[in-house]
């Protein structure tokens, strides 16, 4: 399905900040949907409206995961995919203004570091990033009242949203959960390995409970990779979300105003 990169989508150049739809993208840009996790890079490229349009690419976070490191797996699988018009990306951390702040997963050498900037100069591209989370729930909220959203995987994330706007920044799953152990020390794929699935489904109840009362949430939307693990029965205000909605989200990250978004 992927397509040869022209070579016009390499040059190495900061890209203006509102892309240049190609002429072979047919009626609407393309998006490079990328979604950095703890234990692998996904990509894949989207049509206008969010419909796949090539296979989902996917690599391990290489060890270490520094900036670099990631970028060059981001640029290799551009290569591979074709051509696209702009770059969307969810990252595990703090992000404001394409700049990363926290990265508990990844590499230190994140930290500070103009992630979109470089991912630009990189790709040609425009790039847009903002936190894993908050990209999922863009594509998965319903847009009404107070929605929070988790997503089960090497880490805990969370985004919060108020019709429809994130709130910058949550990072929930650092928050202490139990004594001085957080959310995501209960939660995260270690604590699943570590504990089986059973005792981590009643880690998720008790932590769905905990939360429903910090935030009164309207509804609840639980995505990643270990969403997949859940077997306790949800409360009616919850819901599963797929990788789509998350893939999706990274097209919503380009219909939204960047500062309604402050990411
Ligand atoms: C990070 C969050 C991220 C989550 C899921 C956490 O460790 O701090 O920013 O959303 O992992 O990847």
């Amino acid at each position: 399905m992927a397509k040869a990169a022209s070579s016009k989508k390499n040059k190495k150049q900061a890209a203006t900040a509102e892309p240049q739809v190609s002429a072979t993208s047919g009626s609407g840009p393309r998006t490079l949907a990328v979604d950095i996790g703890g234990t692998g890079v996904k990509t894949m490229l989207l049509d206008e409206v969010g419909k796949p349009l090539t296979d989902r690419l996917r690599a391990k976070t290489p060890d270490p995961a520094t900036p670099k490191a990631v970028i060059a797996i981001i640029a290799d699988f551009a290569k591979e995919l074709g051509d696209f018009d702009r770059v969307s990306v969810g990252f595990p951390g703090v992000i404001k203004k394409g700049v990363v702040y926290t990265a508990a997963n990844l590499d230190k050498k994140w930290i500070e570091f103009p992630f979109a900037d470089e991912l630009s100069k990189a790709l040609g591209k425009p790039v847009r990033v903002a936190n894993d989370a908050v990209v999922q729930g863009l594509g998965g909220v319903s847009g009404i009242g107070v929605e929070l959203v988790i997503t089960l995987g090497t880490g805990m994330g969370a985004g919060l949203y108020i019709d429809g706007v994130p709130i910058p920044s949550l990072e929930m799953g650092h928050h202490p959960f139990r004594g001085h152990k957080t959310y995501e020390d209960y939660l995260g794929r270690r604590a699943l390995a570590r504990e089986g699935r059973k005792k981590w489904n009643k880690r998720l109840k008790e932590a769905i409970d905990q939360l429903f009362g910090v935030f009164y949430y309207d509804r609840l939307f639980i995505g990643g990779g270990n969403a997949a693990k859940i077997t306790m029965k949800l409360p009616k205000n919850a819901k599963i979300i797929s990788n789509e909605d998350g893939i999706l989200g990274g097209i919503k990250l380009w219909e939204r105003d960047q500062d309604e978004l402050r990411q």
